[in-house]
């Protein structure tokens, strides 16, 4: 008998074929090795709560680590909020030109400065039944300024202007005698060098009631008044008691800062300075 000749080509292929499914299928139905889930470091879980924070910007990343490492007891608000506004760094270092020049949200302070060429535009003289002679400011601080303080005459109140507008220069030799008298360490707690004040801006304005000195201000009836009505006409008091950490200046009753109404009313109510209000944008 003739012997059929089977073909192995085929038969092998076939044989190989099938130890390949089941190969693969007994790989699959092996005990998965436990994935490597690795914890998030305490570091890691901060920023990912940082980044939750709609002002978070991630350039401050290692600083705010490194506020936060030395300020443990801040929430995750003020560290972002702080670093965002400078404080980590000591007063005047990191300093930078003031953006948003003429316009009401320009930001002066120890850590942003105008030149010594800036003025800014549309400066007008206020109305001297308000104001000492000389004093100017930005037209729409002038004229929210001449309202409040009319108002505030009608309410039997007289709240003057005793120093607005102020030169460059001006604020040199204004600086230089306070530095002469107290000493410049002092000098920093209370007055700008010259360039780092807001009264440049011509938005800023210092007022007395006519009667006793402007440092006594807070004393006055006056006061209660400004602290009630200040933020309606746009005014904010811009060095408060409870915030010298975050200005970097003394508490000054008599200072208020032109910053517009719907500002000034979100300033005043959430009880923020401008710093952390921009710091949070
Ligand atoms: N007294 C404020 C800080 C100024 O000098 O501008
Ligand atoms: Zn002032």
């Amino acid at each position: 008998m003739k012997k059929r000749k089977i073909k192995k080509g085929p038969k092998i292929i076939l044989i190989l074929l099938i130890c390949l499914i089941l190969g693969i299928g007994i790989i699959s139905l092996l005990p998965k090795e436990k994935e490597q889930k690795q914890e998030p470091t305490k570091e890691e879980k901060l920023i990912n709560d940082m980044k939750k924070i709609s002002y978070y910007r991630k350039e401050n990343k290692e600083r705010y680590l490194a506020y936060q490492k030395e300020n443990d007891s801040l929430s995750i608000e003020e560290i972002i909020t702080q670093v965002n506004i400078g404080i980590d760094k000591p007063y005047y270092t990191n300093t930078k030109p003031s953006e948003n020049l003429n316009t009401n949200l320009i930001l002066v302070n120890k850590y942003n400065y105008v030149t010594e060429d800036y003025i800014p535009e549309n400066l007008e003289p206020i109305d001297t039944t308000y104001a000492r002679s000389g004093m100017q400011l930005v037209t729409d601080a002038k004229y929210a300024f001449e309202e409040l303080s009319q108002n505030a005459k009608e309410d039997g109140m007289t709240i003057l202007a005793m120093s607005s507008y102020r030169s460059y220069d001006y604020q040199v030799n204004l600086y230089n005698n306070y530095v002469e008298s107290d000493g410049k360490e002092a000098a920093d707690t209370y007055s700008a060098r010259a360039g780092y004040s807001e009264h440049q801006t011509g938005l800023a304005v210092d007022v007395y009631n006519g009667v006793v000195p402007y440092t006594s201000f807070e004393e006055t009836e006056e006061f209660i008044w400004m602290q009630e009505n200040a933020y309606k006409y746009g005014f904010i008091l811009r060095f408060p008691k409870d915030k010298t950490n975050i200005t970097g200046y003394q508490y000054e009753s008599w200072h208020y800062r032109y910053v517009g109404k719907e500002v000034a009313e979100n300033i005043h109510k959430n009880n923020l300075t401008l710093e952390e209000y921009l710091a949070k944008k």
